[in-house]
């Protein structure tokens, strides 16, 4: 069954423990949690204090981190700290892709990649072994609520065959533009097993209803 990983930067601030409450207990598998630096991306989000008081608040959740910032190699040990489960960082950055997945993985924390609109599925293959999650971005990232740009399916597709080639099952991760009713199913089908969606769920009138119609696909 495909898993859901909902993103926090759609939620309630005032009220985000008990909105991450509400998703996990609804079924979400996971807490999806986006920093930004104002660098990497246009934006800036939260960061490790958030993190360490959402941790402590839900000691159990799975807590998905996504560093869309330029340097992550100096704060893995710091988002480990914090509570993060697993950390996933950009093949874009400017650190080292290697040295950034070995470190995350000596401190005993999962890894992930996440690839751009802009950057083909194949720049992945030569990081594969040793990644938890490929994320394939469905937006240019910095931003929710943006729309799903199709070139996702193409590249979830390559990843897939690619993985099967050789025998790697990380979890194919989709981040951007993801709804129940539209680009969720299209995702599965191209090979997403994990999809992460923001606006779709902590923007859902009923996020109760919105897991669910997730957890359904
Ligand atoms: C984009 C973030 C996403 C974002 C997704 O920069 O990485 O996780 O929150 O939001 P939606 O699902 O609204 O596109
Ligand atoms: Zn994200």
């Amino acid at each position: 069954m495909v898993k859901l990983s909902p993103s926090v930067l759609s939620a309630d601030f005032a009220h985000l423990g008990n909105n991450c409450c509400e998703v996990l207990d609804a079924g979400a598998d996971m807490i999806h949690f986006d920093v930004m630096d104002g660098h990497f991306v246009d934006n800036l989000s939260f960061g490790l204090p958030v993190l360490q008081g959402l941790h402590k608040a839900l000691p159990n959740a799975y807590m998905d981190v996504h560093l869309m910032i330029t340097n992550p190699l100096k704060y893995v040990k710091e988002f480990v700290d914090a509570g993060a489960n697993c950390i996933t960082f950009h093949i874009e950055c400017s650190d080292s892709i290697r040295a950034t997945s070995a470190a995350i993985r000596a401190y005993g924390c999962a890894a992930g990649l996440a690839i751009n609109p802009d950057t083909p599925a194949e720049c992945v293959f030569p990081y594969l072994d040793g990644l938890s999650i490929v994320l394939v971005m469905g937006v240019t990232p910095g931003h929710g609520g943006q729309a799903f740009n199709p070139v996702a399916l193409d590249k979830l597709r390559k990843l897939r065959a690619e993985c099967n080639r050789r025998g790697l099952s990380p979890y194919l991760s989709v981040d951007g533009g993801v709804k129940a009713a539209t680009t969720g199913p299209q995702c599965v089908e191209a090979g997403a097993t994990l999809l992460v969606a923001g606006s779709a769920v902590f923007g859902a009138e009923d996020k109760v209803a919105a897991v669910q119609s997730f957890k359904n696909l």
